[in-house]
């Protein structure tokens, strides 16, 4: 483990009253996590945010690279931002993420869109500091992209959003090599936080109004298995359900292969640890799980969901799927389709396989044609929708522990918050609430949301 040490960072910004910066963030909350760190190195350097990337002296585009058109996305902002860097040659223009990590990648970057003035990896972002000052001082561009990780940076500042929740990185990187996944290649192998500095985190969090932690890794449930002596998670929920002051613990994201009763228990014991399990399934189908590499078989899976239906009463459980992996017959699609009705997931991130270079399933025979992934990425989201719309119809007339996280997105006269499921809900309700736990008595289920009324 290294400590960020902040004595490194030297503000390039001695000319100028206020530099302000601005950051572009795609892909999963690892990324999310690596923007709040940088947003928090910046701050210390004296940097304010953007409001936009119009006004900004620092443009990050943080990049994600799971699927093809998360780069593509990214392409299609460089295109845009060679004309912001023409009329403002003093701009920084840096890209860091997932995508950077590969090598290739920030090569053909540099190839194709020179004007970009920095370039580094998933692995070596916590030296940004020492990145922007060379680039200031020398107006020379900087690519460094490190072959492999550094142990865990703890200390590095971190600019959260939301006070009231937050996200909190317990392990970095994954084992698993799903045979379609780029992340093991970009995040590097497994490594976990200590219990202590999680604990910290925690507690300071909450001593500044935080209520709700979303503990995250690839695969939480292998956390500690590094660490020495071992810490098995569930280990790790117990303590942080003992901090005081916190009132909600979710986590994200569970392997079905690593899954243990220990963990099912603890969510069932644990008073703060709320009824929710991301469970990703990826397929229905025993053939296509194997040729993923993900180690369970259906029927391993289903028995899952019914101990934790059965442990959890009332759990809500979501997950992943993906389509039109390599060698997916319409048989194997159906397994799928079957699946999602068996269980009656709450919620599903659906998605269309996508060639990774350098993963094995992009080397493999019968890859399947464009308009079939899509046809069944279409049936599936219907089956999807129909199953979180029943999901929430059955909230219908109930009254839910809601944690109000502030004013409703589309509509400022209400509140929003969620039930320790993780259902959204927008209500009427007293501003004075923002932040507290309350009662809200849910009238109508929407597809991706609920509406109703506080009552306490
Ligand atoms: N570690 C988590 C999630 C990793 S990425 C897990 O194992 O579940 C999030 C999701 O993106 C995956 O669950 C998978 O469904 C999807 N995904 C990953 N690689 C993909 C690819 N090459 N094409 C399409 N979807 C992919
Ligand atoms: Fe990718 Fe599989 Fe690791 Fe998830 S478990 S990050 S899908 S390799
Ligand atoms: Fe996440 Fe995308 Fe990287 S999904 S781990 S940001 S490749």
């Amino acid at each position: 483990m290294q400590e960020f040490t902040a004595d490194k960072q030297k503000c390039c910004n001695k000319n100028k009253i206020q530099k302000t910066f601005f950051i572009e963030t795609w892909g999963c909350q690892m990324n999310e996590e690596d923007s709040e760190k940088l947003s928090g190195m910046l701050k210390k350097m004296g940097y304010e945010e953007a409001k936009n990337k119009y006004h900004a002296d620092l443009i990050i585009l943080n990049t994600c690279c799971v699927r093809e058109n998360a780069e593509l996305k990214v392409y299609g902002h460089l295109g845009a931002l060679k004309n912001l860097k023409k009329r403002n040659p003093e701009l920084i223009i840096a890209l860091c993420g997932c995508m950077m990590q590969q090598k290739h990648m920030a090569e053909n970057i540099m190839k194709k869109f020179p004007f970009v003035d920095m370039i580094f990896g998933t692995y070596n972002a916590y030296k940004f500091p020492q990145y922007l000052n060379e680039v200031c001082q020398n107006r020379s561009s900087v690519v460094e992209i490190q072959n492999s990780e550094s142990g865990i940076v703890e200390g590095v500042p971190v600019d959260r959003e939301s006070t009231i929740k937050a996200f909190v990185t317990i392990m970095y990187g994954c084992n698993n090599f799903c045979t379609y996944c780029i992340v093991p290649y970009v995040r590097g192998r497994e490594r976990s936080r200590s219990p202590l500095n999680i604990e910290n985190e925690i507690k300071n969090l909450v001593s500044k109004g935080c209520r709700e932690v979303t503990l995250l890794g690839q695969n939480v449930n292998s956390y500690g298995k590094d660490l020495d002596p071992e810490v098995k998670f569930s280990e790790l929920l117990e303590r942080i359900n003992n901090i005081e002051g916190l009132e909600r613990i979710r986590f994200m994201t569970s392997h079905p292969k690593d899954l243990t009763d220990d963990v099912i228990d603890a969510v069932a014991k644990c008073d703060k640890v709320c009824e929710q399990i991301h469970l990703p399934v990826q397929s229905g189908s025993t053939n296509i799980l194997k040729k993923m590499n993900r180690n369970y078989s259906r029927e391993q899976y289903l028995s899952l969901i019914y101990k934790i239906k059965e442990k959890i009463p009332g759990a809500a459980i979501t997950t992943d799927i993906m389509v039109g992996f390599p060698g997916e017959s319409e048989k194997d699609f159906e397994d799928t389709l079957n699946l999602v009705r068996e269980v009656g997931y709450d919620s599903a991130f659906t998605f269309i396989y996508s060639r990774r270079r350098g993963t094995p399933a992009d080397k493999f025979e019968e890859q399947i044609p464009e308009d079939i992934k899509h046809e069944r990425f279409n049936r599936l989201v219907k089956i999807v929708n129909e199953s979180s719309a029943r999901k929430n119809r059955a909230y219908e007339g109930r009254t839910e522990e809601i944690l109000v996280e502030g004013l409703s997105k589309n509509d400022s006269t209400r509140l929003m918050g969620r039930t320790r499921t993780g259902k959204l809900v927008n209500f009427q309700g007293d501003v004075n609430s923002i932040g507290e736990l309350i009662k809200v008595k849910i009238s109508k289920a929407h597809s991706f949301s609920l509406l109703g009324k506080q009552i306490q």
